[in-house]
């Protein structure tokens, strides 16, 4: 299993701090957002990681990561998306990386404390997501199940203004090689980018969707309040002496 972690866009819902870097290299307390996003790989045991990036910051990412090594990456590439054309467009960049290899897919801009790692042993084929309930999942893609059979999910719809489940598709995933033929079928959506739900849609159309609940903390810090939050959770847990989010670099790896 690789990783990709999926880290353009031009952050303009944080303006101006993005005026000044790339939104994932922000800071989360102590470290850059994009660090919990490596980590969150390899505590699942990835060490292979693609970062696809874009925008005027790109070069910072060299800056901060360098080769990744000091982090316990053992094989870093970077690729650049040109212009914002969407989720799905940033992930057809990691085709050549994957290489006929299944992909375990972080947007770069999500928190959580939670272990990808079981569901990453375990992934067979098609496609795997974390869902997350939540009070209003009006800003994600949100599942809807099917009413004869409520494990089964029928469709991810994108922002819908009525959801019709509490269920938020959350920034990981898992795919199979599939999902690059997936994105060259897939049309711009009304905001004119390729979207991560509509491979979703076409993964579960054939079949081979399965998902899994997110067990931990969820954060989206592509917002103010998600990136002050997430500041607030790690300086707090720092303060008790907890080793959650601690760099795997310095022994933080779980067993
Ligand atoms: O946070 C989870 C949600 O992320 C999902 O529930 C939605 O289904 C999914 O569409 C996505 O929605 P957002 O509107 O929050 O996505 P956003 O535009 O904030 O992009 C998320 C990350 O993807 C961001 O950290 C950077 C990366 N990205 C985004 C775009 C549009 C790219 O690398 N390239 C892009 O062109």
């Amino acid at each position: 299993m690789k990783g990709v972690i999926l880290a353009g866009g031009l952050g303009t819902r944080l303006f101006p701090l993005t005026k000044a870097t790339n939104k994932h290299l922000l800071p989360v307390f102590d470290r850059c957002m994009v660090h919990y996003a490596i980590d969150n790989l390899l505590r699942a045991g990835i060490d292979h990681i693609l970062i696809v990036t874009g925008g005027p910051h790109a070069g910072d990412f060299l800056r901060v990561l360098g080769t990744g090594k000091d982090l316990g990456i053992r094989h870093l590439e970077y690729g650049y998306q040109e212009g914002e054309g969407g989720i799905a467009d940033a992930l057809s960049i990691a085709e050549d990386f994957a290489d006929a290899s299944p992909v375990t897919v972080v947007l770069g801009d999500n928190f959580t404390d939670a272990d990808l790692g079981p569901a990453v042993r375990g992934f067979e084929q098609g496609a795997h997501l974390f869902l997350k309930e939540v009070p209003d999942p009006r800003e994600c893609g949100v599942a809807v199940f099917d009413t004869d059979d409520p494990g089964r999910i029928i469709a991810i719809e994108e922002k819908p203004e009525q959801p019709k489940s509490s269920f938020a598709v959350t920034g990981f995933y898992i795919y199979d090689t599939r999902a690059f033929d997936y994105v060259r079928r897939s049309e711009p959506s009304a905001r004119g980018e390729l979207e991560i739900t509509t491979v979703n849609n076409f993964y579960i159309d054939d079949g081979l969707m399965t998902w899994g609940e997110l067990d931990g903390l969820w954060l989206d810090c592509g917002s103010f309040d998600g990136l002050f939050e997430a500041n607030r959770v790690v300086a707090e847990s720092r303060r008790r002496g907890e080793p959650r989010f601690l760099p795997v670099a310095n022994g933080a790896r779980e067993p």
